[in-house]
């Protein structure tokens, strides 16, 4: 049996990741902060097959800790503050956790374990600027905190990789969502709004710029990738995307849409939502990942958008008529 340790097991990916692992037959560990909520719905369904580690980005000695617990043959560090939006608001937080965490994590793993492989949770946000379509082959252009501190992880990854001959991969994913995204990403803030429209429970939208476009596809498809790449003969850093961009309003509509709504009668914009920079179009070209690791994304952009659509309408009337959503079964 092969044991992996997940960093950010508690976010969506983490959540998707845990249970493709177990179902491969590993032994999954995961590490949480004193603040996470392991026993929220994204994790509950198999919390009892998981075992967790205290352990922060910012302090390298729990991360230390986590890696000698359970020396892993895999390790995925998927934990980040995740929200560009308010990687401007906290700017040198967000940095170190998502740049001197991964720098802390790869140490700890050349301490520990290492002949472990590792995934890191890279991001198309380091094209930033770069024209489109991104690929392997883009010239890193980070415009926001986060992507600041992703960019440095990347080439962290890489300097771990040929200086200490870690098997250690950037995944550089574009925008991933599903019905466990977090509630304050673009895709989910909107299919939460239009549940609850259709229950009665809220009235209208407040969105920032309609206008940005992204490459969005289904988490459950992009973990597999994560792990795929893991299985390589070499270590190799690969672009993962749909290679399809959509506007925010694209998905707006096709959003209201799949509830029999007009968007125009609920959706208004707000220019506090507006980033101070924010990147026109992400989309990738993901030939190499299909090479590869013959990955190619299952769910288009109409399905990912109704299942999340048709999720969050059943939650709102939960919520509605329970006061509270009920926990979920497998
Ligand atoms: P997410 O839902 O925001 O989850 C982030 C995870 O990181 C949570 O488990 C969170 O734990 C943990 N975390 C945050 N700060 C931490 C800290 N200081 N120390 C330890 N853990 C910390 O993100 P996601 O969408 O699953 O994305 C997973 C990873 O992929 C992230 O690194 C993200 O930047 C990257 N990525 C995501 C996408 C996408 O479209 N989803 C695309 C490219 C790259 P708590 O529960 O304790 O808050
Ligand atoms: N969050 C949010 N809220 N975004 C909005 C809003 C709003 O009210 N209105 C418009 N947007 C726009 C943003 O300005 C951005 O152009 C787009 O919607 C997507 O925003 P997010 O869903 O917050 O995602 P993101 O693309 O900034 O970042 C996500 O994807 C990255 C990969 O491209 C995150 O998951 C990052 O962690 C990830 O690296």
């Amino acid at each position: 049996m092969k044991t992996a340790l997940i960093t950010g097991i508690t976010g969506q990916d983490g959540s998707w990741l845990a249970e493709l692992l177990l179902a491969k037959g590993y032994a999954v560990h995961g590490t949480v902060r004193r603040t996470s909520t392991p026993g929220d719905s994204r994790l509950l369904p198999f919390l009892d097959r998981l075992v967790l580690h205290p352990a922060d980005m910012t302090d390298a000695g729990s991360l230390r800790d986590a890696v000698a617990a359970c020396r892993p043959d895999e390790v995925y560090n998927l934990a980040a503050q995740s929200h560009v939006g308010t990687s401007w608001a906290m700017p040198a937080y967000t940095t170190d956790v998502a740049g001197l965490g991964a720098v802390r994590l790869l140490d700890a793993v050349r301490a520990e374990a290492p002949s472990a492989r590792v995934y890191q949770a890279s991001t198309c946000e380091i094209f930033g600027t770069s024209p489109a379509p991104q690929s392997e082959a883009t010239p890193l252009a980070p415009r926001n905190p986060y992507a600041v501190g992703k960019a440095a992880a990347y080439h962290a990854v890489r300097n771990h990789r040929d200086a200490y001959g870690l098997f250690a991969v950037n995944g550089i994913l574009f925008n991933h969502e599903s019905e466990r995204r977090g509630e304050r990403f673009v895709t989910r803030k909107i299919t939460r709004a239009v549940g609850r429209i259709v229950a009665g429970t809220q009235g209208s939208l407040a969105l920032g710029n309609l206008e940005a476009r992204r490459d969005w596809g289904h988490a459950e498809d992009y973990v597999e990738a994560m792990w795929r790449m893991l299985q390589l003969d070499a270590p190799e850093d690969l672009v993962v995307a749909t290679g399809v961009s959509h506007s925010v309003q694209d998905f707006v509509e096709a959003a209201f849409a799949a509830a029999g709504l007009d968007w125009r009668e609920h959706v208004t914009t707000d220019p506090a939502l507006v980033r101070p920079i924010d990147i026109p179009e992400l989309v990738g070209d993901a030939s190499r990942a299909r090479e590869r690791i013959g990955w190619s994304p299952r769910v288009g952009f109409d399905a990912l958008v109704r299942r999340m659509v048709d999720h969050d309408v059943r939650l709102a009337r939960l919520e509605r008529d329970c006061g509270e959503a009920p926990v979920p079964r497998r």
